[in-house]
């Protein structure tokens, strides 16, 4: 038997997150995507179950297992626009909205009907690609008071700028920045060493650690945030 102190659990707590990738459409047979395995924000999902919260989990390509709790509602989508639905609908009777899902940021312009065949003579293919909607962004607009937005920002370099500036043109309450640059590149691992930014706080940075540890402190960080209305 675990005591929690109040300021750890999510008991009663709504939460909607985000997992892996998002994938466009070219064909029927190909598609834009990225890397994202989806562990990290699968391993949020299961530790804000395990603190007790209600869990929609909307998952796009991920290339680990599910969770199984019963505290953890799983929704699949394929599109980014497919994500936006689903995003909305849930989010408005949550308390916390985390983004950690690899959404594709462009799309093709057009999908074909049937699968594009090479052409004799044709040895360039231009594809032309479209913005697809900033779900983070979209969703952060019609918060209410007392919900909470925490994005996610993959960066290559100039981590701290990049993020802070990602932290308030999306709107959101937290940043969780992460590296995606180098050895320790964030796709795939089991680690992750991450920096937290909030609007009015230094930037936080947490050591290098298994995502199931990031996640779990993320887990009571946001519990902590919650109760203090902070
Ligand atoms: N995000 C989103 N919708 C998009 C693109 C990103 O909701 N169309 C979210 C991601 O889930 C993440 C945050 O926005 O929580 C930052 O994603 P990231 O890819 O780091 O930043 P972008 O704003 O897409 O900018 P860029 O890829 O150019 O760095
Ligand atoms: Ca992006």
């Amino acid at each position: 038997h675990t005591l929690l102190t109040s300021s750890t659990s999510l008991a009663g707590k709504r939460l909607v997150v985000t997992a892996g990738g998002t994938r466009e459409p070219i064909d029927p047979v190909r598609f834009i995507g990225n890397r994202s395995s989806g562990k990290m924000g699968i391993a949020i999902a299961e530790a804000a179950a395990a603190a007790g919260a209600q869990v929609t989990l909307i998952t796009g390509q991920v290339s680990v297992a599910l969770p199984t709790s019963p505290r953890v509602h799983n929704l699949k989508v394929e599109t980014t626009e497919e994500l936006l639905q689903a995003v909305q609908t849930s989010f408005s009777a949550a308390d916390i909205l985390v983004m950690a899902a690899a959404v594709a940021d462009y799309r093709p312009q057009q999908t074909a009907d049937q699968k594009v065949k090479k052409t004799a003579g044709h040895d360039n293919w231009q594809l032309d690609l479209t913005e697809t909607p900033d779900v983070l962004k979209t969703v952060a607009r019609s918060k209410r008071p007392g919900q909470l937005v925490v994005g996610f920002a993959a960066e290559t370099q100039q981590l701290l700028a990049n993020a802070q500036r990602k932290l308030a043109v999306k709107g959101a309450d937290m940043i969780v920045a992460n590296s995606v640059a180098g050895a320790q590149g964030a796709f795939g691992s089991d680690d992750d060493q991450v920096t937290i930014l909030q609007a009015g706080h230094q930037p936080e940075q947490w050591p290098l650690m298994k995502k199931t540890a990031v996640a779990a402190r993320l887990v009571a960080t946001l519990a902590q945030k919650m109760e203090s209305g902070d």
